[in-house]
């Protein structure tokens, strides 16, 4: 979370920071600000987008050398004064990350006299580096010797009064990249947002230090030698989808999703498993938010196709506990981004065991998929809605395909099954397109559940998974507060929610009849059952549905078109409200923080 971006280039880089900025919104969107170089440092800070930058870009705005910063609150309200750039005596500061013991270094800086301006952790940074300096360290020196004081994450780009043509950038756990080309020099958080600015750029490594200069980028390692990496070109990010007559990106990002399975099975069919992968004797599938239900969804078919054990870890529990992995272990990696910071600890947790690791990922230059053993592609498209949509189904559709292909490898996977499997995964986009076709009487639902403003998901199974998608797309887009339970869970407490008229949304599928008594029993309660079923289940839940949504597809394609059905529910409760839908309060798309 937080974008950071530095350019030095020779001419006034203030415009084309805003814009690179622009592009990293997708990072945090609560504040952005901009320093550029000499004479002194020219600042500027807006709450909310980075766009609200570029009025006032004045005369002072012409240096040569510069950075910016779109924030995601972590320490500190969502407020001007906890902007980036940090400056202090001569340094300016953007960062991404979390300092740790910034109380701890915050309480020995104000013993010495030094006076802050936030609330933040980044703000010691800039403190540190300016102490430095004065005891005599040159930039880079000062740089490496605050690096040593921080515990945490940390992304940074630094701007030094007196050097107003270089950049200094250092990493520690966030990602980040440096950029090259005729005449100019770039970091970034995402290295297209340096598209048209520079040629080429390369990810630095945990405790590396780089100096960016016009002539050039220099990174020294953590050991402080200097180091060789391998540089790519850069390229644009993929152009947003069309809106496509939708008012929102969300909206027309979940009509996109028919294309999107297509060019994901496309891109899929390319695919071997490695004979190691292949030879997996369990599976430990590991993710967070949607991506974690997309892999709770799909287990049960990975498991069926490939008679594999398939454990699931919420990504940010796993990393903290030392789980002993058996042998024969491969690892799943499911992401959209490719660069959630607890996904990508448990990555590097892997590695160092030496356990193979497929990544499920949406982003081609995420570090992800640089790192995997093997990259199993989701073609989704960019996402400029905050909320996963078609990244979602995407993902489901490639988790089922590698549950296939590990099935076939290990010849568990019957002809029979086989021509099923392809035949279900063949009418998934149409089922998609046909679910959408609903949306008048999910926009009818959505409205029930913004007046009540509460609902509760069940399901079994793999339907139990989307109701859990369904109650955190509800709550994300909608900020209405949604609770999803296996089905069979709910007498186990959660029923005592019930109330005359709660809205409860019931995933059918499989064993559809235990699912229609617990139905019932929070109908008897007084619930409102909203049913999300296929044709077959229309007969029996239709007498007990306050609502009933007869949806397409059997098998994997009603679990499609009950995605389709969660996501047109949360988009037109979140619009009844009010809400903004592509950019969802508190939230960003990219979650690069713990
Ligand atoms: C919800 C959503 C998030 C992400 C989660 C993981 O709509 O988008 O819950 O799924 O932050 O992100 P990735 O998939 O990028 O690892």
């Amino acid at each position: 979370m937080c974008g950071i971006v530095g350019l030095v280039n020779g001419h006034a880089v203030a415009t084309d920071l805003v814009t690179a900025l622009g592009r990293l919104e997708y990072r945090g969107y609560d504040s952005a600000g901009i320093a550029v170089a000499g004479p002194g440092f020219a600042v500027r800070k807006v709450a909310g987008r980075a766009n609200g930058l570029k009025d006032g870009l004045d005369a002072s705005f012409g240096g040569q050398a510069g950075i910016a910063h779109t924030r995601w609150a972590t320490h500190g309200r969502a407020e001007m004064r906890n902007a980036h750039p940090h400056v202090y005596e001569g340094v300016a500061v953007v960062h991404n990350g979390i300092i740790e013991n910034h109380a701890e270094l915050r309480a020995g800086l104000a013993a010495d006299g030094h006076e802050f301006a936030s609330d933040t952790d980044s703000e010691v940074i800039p403190h540190l580096i300016a102490a430095a300096r004065a005891r005599g360290a040159a930039p880079m020196e000062a740089v490496r010797e605050t690096c040593g004081a921080l515990h945490g994450a940390y992304a940074i780009a630094v701007l030094f009064e007196d050097a107003p043509d270089h950049l200094v950038v250092a990493r520690q756990g966030s990602p980040v990249m440096v950029a090259r080309g005729e005449g100019a020099a770039a970091v970034a958080s995402d290295p297209t947002a340096l598209a048209g600015f520079c040629d080429e750029y390369t990810a630095l490594e945990d405790g590396d230090i780089a100096e960016l200069g016009r002539e050039g980028v220099v990174i020294r390692n953590g050991a402080g030698s200097l180091a060789n990496r391998d540089w790519q070109a850069v390229t644009a990010a993929e152009e947003a989808g069309a809106m496509a007559g939708f008012t929102t990106y969300t909206r027309a990002e979940i009509s996109a999703q028919a294309a999107a399975l297509v060019r994901t099975d496309d891109a899929l069919a390319a695919r071997v498993l490695t004979p190691q992968i292949a030879a997996a004797e369990r599976l430990v599938v590991v993710a967070c938010g949607s991506s974690l239900y997309a892999a709770s969804t799909a287990r049960a078919w990975i498991e069926e196709l490939s008679g594999v054990p398939c454990d699931l870890e919420i990504a940010s529990e796993y990393r903290t506990r030392n789980a002993p992995l058996s042998r024969g272990t491969v690892a799943l990696l499911v992401s959209q981004s490719g660069e959630t910071a607890d996904t990508l600890a448990v990555q590097t947790m892997f590695r160092a065991k030496d356990v193979p690791v497929v990544a499920v990922v949406n982003v081609a230059h995420s570090q992800m998929a640089r790192d995997a053993e093997l990259v199993w592609p989701t073609r989704a498209g960019r996402e400029m809605g905050v909320a996963a949509t078609k990244s979602f189904t995407c993902q489901l559709l490639a988790l089922v395909r590698f549950g296939l292909a590990l099935g076939m490898a290990r010849g568990a996977v019957t002809a029979e099954t086989l021509a099923r499997i392809e035949t279900e995964i063949a009418s998934l986009p149409a089922i998609c397109t046909a679910a959408e076709l609903l949306e008048p009487q999910l926009k009818s639902i959505a409205q029930r559940i913004a007046y009540e403003n509460e609902a509760l998901f069940i399901g079994r199974g793999p339907a139990a998974a989307i109701a859990a998608e369904g109650a955190l797309k509800l709550k994300e887009l909608s900020y209405i507060h949604a609770e999803a339970y296996a089905a069979g869970e709910l007498k186990h407490g959660p029923i005592a929610l019930i109330r005359e008229n709660s809205p409860v949304v019931v995933c059918g599928g499989d064993h559809a009849e235990k699912t229609l008594a617990n139905a019932e029993e929070v109908r008897s309660r007084g619930a409102a059952v909203i049913s999300l079923v296929g044709a077959a289940d229309a007969e029996r839940f239709g007498p007990i549905s306050a609502e009933m949504v007869v949806l397409p597809g059997v098998g994997l394609g009603l679990i499609f078109a009950q995605a389709v059905a969660v996501q047109l529910i949360s988009v037109h409760a979140a619009e009844a409200l009010g809400c903004d839908v592509d950019r969802p309060r508190n939230l960003a798309k990219s979650v690069t923080v713990e």
